[in-house]
């Protein structure tokens, strides 16, 4: 595909078959999220254990009810609303808290959700799993991090099923300027 169809093909996945992705389709998103821009160290943690996925989703739902959050709330109240969307994985992008991490993360998992595209997998780049984490020290402890590495960002991964939530599309934005 190229580029630029991938990037205008690329949206957020918000429902996946349960059906794993291949491993060599997992390895190569690997792979090219270690080849985006880069100032510093970050982590990849792979999660394909369901058990673990849904506890992760139970959290997230929960602090999304409870967070005082208007959009995370309303959200959350929609019947049939599962924050991980049945995604069979999720990589977790971590990264020390000094430093680059977030940027190091972003790039990242920019990278690797385009890339998803291209091999026709859906994808989602999702923060309130990692805010749920946040919360939920004893869940946090099941990433198994490095010492000093806090997660940033996730991305969800997986074949769609095509009766997702819709994404919302974008506004007309006016947010350049030459000089
Ligand atoms: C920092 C950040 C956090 C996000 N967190 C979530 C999230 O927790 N859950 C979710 O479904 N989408 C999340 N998204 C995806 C955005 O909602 C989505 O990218 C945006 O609505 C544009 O839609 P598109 O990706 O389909 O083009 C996040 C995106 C970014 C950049």
């Amino acid at each position: 595909m190229e580029t630029l169809d991938t990037i205008n093909k690329r949206k957020s996945i918000r429902g996946y078959e349960s059906k794993d992705i291949e491993k060599e389709k997992l390895d190569t998103l690997l792979d090219v999220a270690n080849k985006a821009p880069n100032a510093g160290p970050f982590q990849l943690t792979v999660i394909q254990n369901k058990d673990l996925l849904n506890r992760i989703n139970v959290a997230t739902k929960d602090f999304m009810l409870n967070s005082g959050n208007e959009f995370f709330e309303s959200r959350a109240k929609i019947p049939g609303y599962e924050p991980m969307y049945g995604a069979p994985c999720m990589i977790i992008f971590s990264a020390p808290e000094e430093g680059f991490g977030q940027v190091n993360c972003a790039c990242s998992a920019t990278t690797m959700i385009l890339e998803a595209t291209d091999l026709d997998l859906g994808s989602c780049y999702v923060v309130s799993p990692v805010i749920a984490l946040g919360a939920n020290p004893e869940l946090a402890k099941k990433l198994n991090l490095p010492e000093g590495f806090t997660p940033v960002c996730g991305v969800l991964l997986g074949y769609a099923n095509g009766e997702g939530f819709p994404s919302t599309g974008r506004e007309e934005v006016d947010n350049i300027n030459y000089i």
